[in-house]
């Protein structure tokens, strides 16, 4: 990949425009999952040690271009400084007279953070009359929120073309991580997969199967699959007008000589409900009065038999529903083997994407994979193979003056 990073360039002395994400968890108004503020702390910690003036720029929700006192940023101020262990200052707009008084206020090595950008239309429409006014406040672009970089928007793109732009930190490791997952992967590859829906994840499973060796298919996508291989499903969530669909993944994925593991078993209930009595029964062979809501003990055996040489593993969605306990065994019992694979060094491991996070937390070992991404949409684009646009907007060369 082509870019640089803040290492790669002099900042002493230089107005940092620097791009997060602080769309972060929240419940009235207090920081519910710090992760992603913990994850800046190294861009923070390097530019302020290297003596650069820090303005840092994020939404927060979606305001749609109004001024929403309920999606102000002030609420973070507490949270990044016990977190950065520094200062930070907040101007209460991004633009505008009152983002250049704190900006011009600024020593070297002091942060401030700036008012949601998504107070202004000209964010979302990456207007240029917006670009230009934010590019004022700064004479370097960090892009450090891989999470938002699947959106073309003012402060994620624009940006990039009118200001030199580098790459902070975490988004280098996330670039690295990703690289190194589906793009120069150690093989063979596997992903994981799983989810309620085939038609939402379509484009993603196209390209899975053209890049890796072995696609595990969980969740009640998996149930479509074996529907369309005649298999007897029984009451499980199963979305039968894509079983042409699931032939014709099963068909492409046969000609890239992609394996599909579907699961051999699956955990049944009558009832979707906590405690609800369960047994094991053949993946093909459901009841009609059961539903299978987790793989079963024997399709995790399978599963890691076949995919005992893999080096490489890419990670999606859950196996089953994971929120109801014992309905998170299968994909525990999996996140559990790869854990034990990655500290072994015999596997890297990268996972992401909305309910992927929660699922291996829930098993225990969300710090024991190779990398995990906070990234919802932009995972989940990335691994259709969809360009980026703040991703791509980092290799335009504008020069440093
Ligand atoms: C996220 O949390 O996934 C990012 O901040 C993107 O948010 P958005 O979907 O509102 O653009």
């Amino acid at each position: 990949m082509d870019f640089e990073t803040i290492k790669d360039i002099d900042v002493r002395g230089k107005r940092i425009l620097l791009r997060a994400d602080l769309n972060v968890p929240a419940q009235r108004g207090k920081v519910t999952d710090t992760t992603r503020i913990d994850r800046l702390k190294p861009t923070i910690d390097y530019l302020r040690e290297a003596g650069a003036k820090v303005l840092i720029l994020s939404h927060f929700g979606r305001p749609e271009g109004e001024q929403n006192p309920e999606m102000s940023l002030a609420f973070l101020v507490s949270a990044l400084e016990e977190c950065w262990g520094c200062d930070v200052k907040f101007a209460t707009d991004c633009i505008g007279e009152r983002a250049a008084a704190v900006a011009n206020a600024l020593g070297d090595g002091d942060v401030a953070l700036l008012e949601n950008l998504r107070f202004h239309k000209g964010e979302k429409e990456n207007d240029p009359a917006f670009v230009a006014e934010l590019a004022k406040l700064g004479d370097i672009y960090v892009n450090d929120a891989f999470s938002a970089a699947h959106r073309a928007h003012a402060s994620t793109e624009g940006l990039a073309h009118v200001l030199p732009p580098v790459a902070g930190l975490s988004m280098a490791r996330e670039l690295k991580a990703l690289d190194a997952a589906l793009d120069n992967p150690k093989t063979p590859v596997v992903a994981v997969t799983g989810g309620s829906k085939i038609s939402t994840k379509l484009s993603v499973l196209y390209h899975l199967v053209e890049k890796v060796d072995y696609l595990i298919l969980g969740g009640a996508m998996a149930n479509t699959f074996i529907y369309a291989q005649g298999g007897d499903i029984g009451a499980s969530m199963c979305e039968k007008d894509m079983q042409d669909e699931a032939k014709k993944i099963l068909a492409h994925a046969k000609d890239k000589r992609c394996k599909i593991l579907l699961p051999i078993d699956a955990t049944v209930v009558r009832e979707l409900k906590n405690g609800a009595e369960h047994s094991h029964v053949p993946a093909d062979k459901i009841p009609s009065d059961m539903m299978a809501i987790d793989a079963g003990p024997k399709s995790i055996e399978y599963f890691l038999d076949e995919i005992k040489d893999c080096k490489t593993l890419v990670w999606n969605g859950p196996l089953g529903v994971f929120e109801i306990s014992p309905f998170d065994a299968g994909t525990n019992a999996l996140a559990k083997a790869v854990a034990q694979r990655t500290k072994d060094g015999s596997l890297i491991s990268i996972a992401g994407g909305g309910d992927t996070v929660a699922a291996l937390e829930n098993a225990g070992v969300a710090c024991d994979l190779s990398y995990m991404s906070t990234a919802g949409g932009a995972f989940l684009e990335w691994l259709q193979g969809k360009p980026l646009p703040g991703v791509a907007a980092l290799s335009h060369k504008k020069k440093a003056a």
